[in-house]
């Protein structure tokens, strides 16, 4: 399976932060914005990624992961000239993902929770053995800022609306997404919509259609923020510096996880490390092999 991570459009809900640079490269506490959604591909087994930015942002990316080979990844640099909506990700990496299923996951989004490797897993599991597409619902307080599903008492999608101005449900749609290998197929049949967008939640409607659509409700430990807004930004920036001061571990260390994952080794781990060691982030990174001992 490939991984797309969008981290392009225009950033505006941020201006004037995002004026001089890509939200994305924000920090979230410690850490860029893109490490979090860039851990969820990786928690869910995928190596082969390909990263959609606007064109004068190729070079940041490229400076923080390079082609993601000390993660033991593979990350392919793709560009987006203008914001023209969010399921244009599959026509632009269309040359990559051609003939192989794809998550996709917002740039912006963070995840985190008790058992979410597991759902993960289970939406891969899923995709291999019978395709189709799986979504997760996430109930909020805001729905009308979000794609939001409404699903039937034995949890199948009745209907999907963009920021619907009477929610029908409180169940909004994270920014992460699994679909078959028809995706680019689906994609390139939506038509943009009134703001001039391809919506990702027309596409989670084609699907919905063909009845191939699956939709995985998060239980209560699963946390979802967005990171779009200055309050959200700030948010963000809190939970993570909340849970990681007070368990000592750390949230999105994409470093961590490839090598818990076994994408790379201890000797790689600590190359790392090295780089950084001057901060308690890469003073994390040294310490883990051995914790991991005892
Ligand atoms: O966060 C989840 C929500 O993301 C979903 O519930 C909605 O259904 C979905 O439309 C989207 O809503 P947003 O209003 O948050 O989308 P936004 O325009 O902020 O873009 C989300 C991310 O995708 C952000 O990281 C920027 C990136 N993006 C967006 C567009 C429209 C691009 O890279 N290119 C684009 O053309």
């Amino acid at each position: 399976m490939h991984g797309i991570l969008l981290a392009g459009g225009t950033g505006s809900r941020l201006f004037p932060i995002t004026a001089g640079t890509n939200k994305h490269l924000l920090p979230v506490y410690n850490k860029p914005m893109i490490y979090y959604s860039l851990s969820t591909l990786m928690l869910a087994g995928i190596r082969d990624i390909v990263l959609i930015t606007s064109p004068g942002d190729v070079d940041r990316f490229t400076a923080l992961l390079g082609d993601g080979s000390h993660l033991g990844l593979r990350i392919t640099y793709r560009t987006q000239t203008q914001a023209r909506g969010i399921a244009e990700a599959f026509l632009i990496a269309e040359d990559i993902i051609q003939g192989y299923p794809v998550a996709l996951a917002l740039g912006d989004n963070l995840l985190y929770g008790s058992g979410f490797t597991g759902l993960l897993q289970s939406a891969v599991l899923r995709l291999t053995l019978s395709g189709g597409a799986v979504i997760f619902g996430a109930k909020v307080e805001n729905p009308r800022d979000y794609g939001v599903a409404e699903v039937d008492a034995q949890g199948t999608v009745i209907g999907l609306e963009e920021k619907p101005r009477e929610p029908r449900s409180p169940w909004a749609v994270p920014g992460l997404y699994f679909y078959d290998a028809r995706v680019t197929e689906f994609a390139r049949a939506l038509a943009p919509s009134a703001r001039g967008e391809l919506e990702i939640t027309d596409l989670n409607r084609v699907y919905q259609q063909s009845g191939g659509l699956h939709l995985v409700r998060f239980p209560r430990g699963m946390t979802w923020l967005d990171t779009g807004s200055p309050d959200n930004l700030a948010d963000a920036g809190d939970f993570v510096r909340t849970i990681e001061k007070r368990q000592g571990i750390m949230i999105g260390c994409v470093e961590e996880i490839a090598w818990r994952q076994h994408f790379i080794s201890d000797k790689e781990l600590l190359a790392v490390a090295e780089r950084w060691k001057a901060t308690p982030y890469g003073q994390y990174l040294a310490a883990l092999p051995a914790d991991a001992a005892h």
